[in-house]
């Protein structure tokens, strides 16, 4: 039996053989979850770069990320603690912290909390439907933003999560591995539209591709994706499919959890199509909503496809310093000098760097 080993959803089968990607956590925002998984007065657990961290919305609706063990004697906050209006209430000795990590509350009568009782509260920014949570190798606050992507002719994404045995510079740097698309996906007539362009930590190209003939050589529609890297946690393509009029927003997102695996979230929201019958001409005879829903769905379905064809590659690769690079693979050196800004220590050093 081979080494190789196979994401499926939420669960990988662990590889001990599988190299490790050498590389650091990069510096970077990161999804820890979607708007909808975190309900009022909930508590999730989540791991960041091997930091076990809770999250939780406050009465208020605020989202919050915080170190997931109590400052006072180290309990895990998820292990029945409580969201108490504006505070999250330990569920040990029932000290309470407030939404900057300050302890405001003991139950002990006369006793003021203790000065060190202070827990770390994580940057933590929410977008789109999108939680998203800083990331630095030694706790420096972030330098640069993720876009706000909201508007009113996209909707909300619709999302689906796995994990992956890989490194979020490795699966990003598909992004530009133009080469791949053939082996891999099948795509065909790879055309680049718009070259890299890089500005600090945004990476951004457009493609024009078509899939290879498919059953009984069926033509596939022609599509254009523009790409956004936001750093090594963020992106987002645009994806216009004209024979169809359709347009995708997807974003297929690595967060490091444990060392050497990450989740991935694949979310994709569609614009409501003008002309379904260009698709198939039955589709015109359905209520709009309906086929809204059935094209996301099949659109979510083509993608999750894709990503997972990538699945073997990205778990029992290696990573290689120095590559072996040819012209046609797109510009991969490109963006791994790009990438290095995600690993310098400090904002100062990434200034000196540049
Ligand atoms: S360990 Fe949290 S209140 Fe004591
Ligand atoms: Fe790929």
């Amino acid at each position: 039996m081979s080494d190789l080993i196979f994401a499926s959803d939420r669960t990988v089968e662990n590889n001990v053989h599988a190299p490790k990607c050498p590389l650091p956590a990069p510096n970077s925002w990161y999804v820890l979850c979607f708007s909808e998984e975190l309900k009022p007065e909930q508590i999730i657990n989540r791991t960041l770069a091997g930091n076990a961290l809770v999250l939780y919305r406050t009465e208020s609706g605020q989202a919050m990320a915080i170190n997931a063990h109590c400052p006072h004697l180290g309990a895990h906050f998820n292990a029945g603690g409580k969201v108490i209006g504006e505070n999250i209430q330990c569920p040990y000795h029932e000290f309470r912290f407030d939404t900057q990590g300050d302890c405001v509350h003991t139950p002990y009568e006369g006793c003021k909390p203790p000065p060190g009782a202070k827990n770390r509260v994580w940057q933590l920014r929410e977008h789109n439907g999108m939680v998203f949570v800083w990331y630095h190798c030694e706790g420096a606050e972030p330098d640069w933003e993720v876009p706000n992507l909201q508007d009113d002719e996209y909707p909300r994404v619709k999302f689906k999560s796995f994990v992956v045995r890989s490194h979020p510079q490795e699966f990003n740097e598909n992004a530009v591995d133009s080469g791949h698309l053939y082996a891999i996906h099948m795509y065909d007539n790879t055309k680049t539209l718009e070259p890299v362009t890089l500005e600090g930590p945004l990476l951004s190209a457009r493609y024009g591709l078509q899939r290879r003939k498919g059953l009984f050589g069926a033509e596939s529609p022609y599509a254009e994706f523009k790409t956004h890297l936001w750093g090594q946690g963020f992106n987002y393509q645009l994806s216009t499919v004209p024979q169809y009029n359709l347009f995708a927003r997807t974003h297929v997102l690595a967060t490091p959890t444990e060392d050497g695996f990450m989740m991935i979230h694949l979310a994709v929201s569609l614009k409501p199509l003008d002309n379904p019958e260009k698709i198939h001409p039955l589709l015109r005879l359905l209520p709009k909503a309906w086929v809204h829903k059935l094209v996301w769905a099949g659109y979510m379905k083509e993608m999750e496809a894709d990503l997972k064809q990538d699945f073997p590659m990205w778990q029992n690769k290696t990573y290689l310093d120095k590559p072996a690079l040819a012209k046609g693979d797109g510009p991969v050196a490109l963006y791994r000098k790009w990438s290095k800004q995600f690993y310098h220590h400090t904002a100062t050093e990434n200034k000196k760097a540049a």
